[in-house]
């Protein structure tokens, strides 16, 4: 059976604990991987990237295998090729395929036609690849992650439900701020909190910022919403995160952001710039991270 990753709710806490000790071996000791041995991993992208991509496709050089890159324009999906078909086909010459698409829907389509394991790198509903790195980030700072609180501000999107799912996974305590009307999935918080998941909902940035080790933010319009964008921009300005916001945050509180950053949106240049960010450490972790993820993956 494929080890498929579509979502943190798809690993068992245990595999995710065990996943950032690995990426944090991997960082630490430049350790080298074979998991690929030679495969080639197909990266299929309906959306940009700069970091998931490169991070990928370096990782998998550096675990023994190599990319194919390739986008629905210049494959026959953009010419209508079903999902299902494209799954099958690929599955004959790549030992797995990775994902970065709108609907969740479509993983799930391409799990169930594909014989090799499918690694979601960005949808609609989640991003686990941006989630388990900068859970690296965090447990390298703060090893012990119940003593932990991460803010979320700002939007309740694919990020944010990352964020949801591995808390009811790992005992950090999450408190997110959103505006009315852009919060997470409730099914998947009520999920999340029956789990035992730390998991605290407000709409007063400041005071999700008050408790917090841990500023985070993302966009406000995520890849697809661009027509939202104006009256997003309203909505959310309230949710900015600037110096004045953060000088009611604990002190030594850092901010994070899974970039793209919209300077001026939702961060300023100057928290962005500032000595509280640690988002090119971010940045950096998706490479160790996908090496673990991959040796995770293909190396059972
Ligand atoms: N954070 C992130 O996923 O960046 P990219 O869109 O550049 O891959
Ligand atoms: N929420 C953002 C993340 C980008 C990495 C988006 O989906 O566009």
């Amino acid at each position: 059976m494929p080890r498929h990753v579509l979502s943190l709710e798809d690993l068992p806490a245990e595999e995710l604990s065990g996943l950032l000790d690995r990426g944090q071996r991997i960082k630490s000791h430049g350790l080298i991987l074979d998991c690929l041995s030679g495969g080639c991993l197909v990266l299929l992208f309906e959306k940009a990237s700069t970091r998931t991509r490169v991070s990928f496709e370096v990782a998998a050089r550096e675990a023994g295998g190599y990319t194919l890159f390739m986008t629905p324009a210049e494959s026959q999906l953009g010419r209508s090729e079903p999902l299902k078909d494209t799954a099958r086909v690929l599955s004959r010459y790549a030992k797995g395929l990775v994902v970065r698409t709108f609907s969740q829907a479509n993983l799930l389509e391409l799990v169930r036609y594909a014989d090799v394991p499918v690694i979601n790198a960005l949808s609609d509903s989640f991003h686990p690849c941006q989630v388990l790195s900068d859970l690296l980030t965090i447990s390298e700072r703060s090893p012990d992650l119940g003593q932990v609180t991460v803010a979320w501000i700002g939007d309740g999107n694919n990020v944010a439900q990352s964020w949801i799912n591995a808390a009811a996974k790992l005992p950090f305590t999450l408190f997110l701020a959103c505006p009315d009307g852009f919060e997470p999935d409730r099914d998947l918080v009520n999920r999340a909190l029956g789990a035992g998941a730390n998991i605290k909902l407000t709409r007063d940035p400041e005071l999700a910022v008050s408790v917090a080790d841990y500023v985070n933010t993302d966009v406000w319009a995520s890849m697809g919403q661009e027509e939202e964008e104006k009256e997003r921009l309203e909505r959310f300005a309230p949710f900015r995160i600037t110096s004045e916001l953060l000088d009611h945050a604990p002190a030594g509180a850092r901010v994070m952001h899974c970039l793209p950053a919209h300077r001026g949106q939702e961060i300023s240049e100057e928290v962005l710039e500032g000595p509280a960010s640690i988002v090119w450490d971010q940045a950096e972790n998706r490479l160790h991270m996908q090496k673990a993820l991959l040796e995770w993956v293909f190396g059972q």
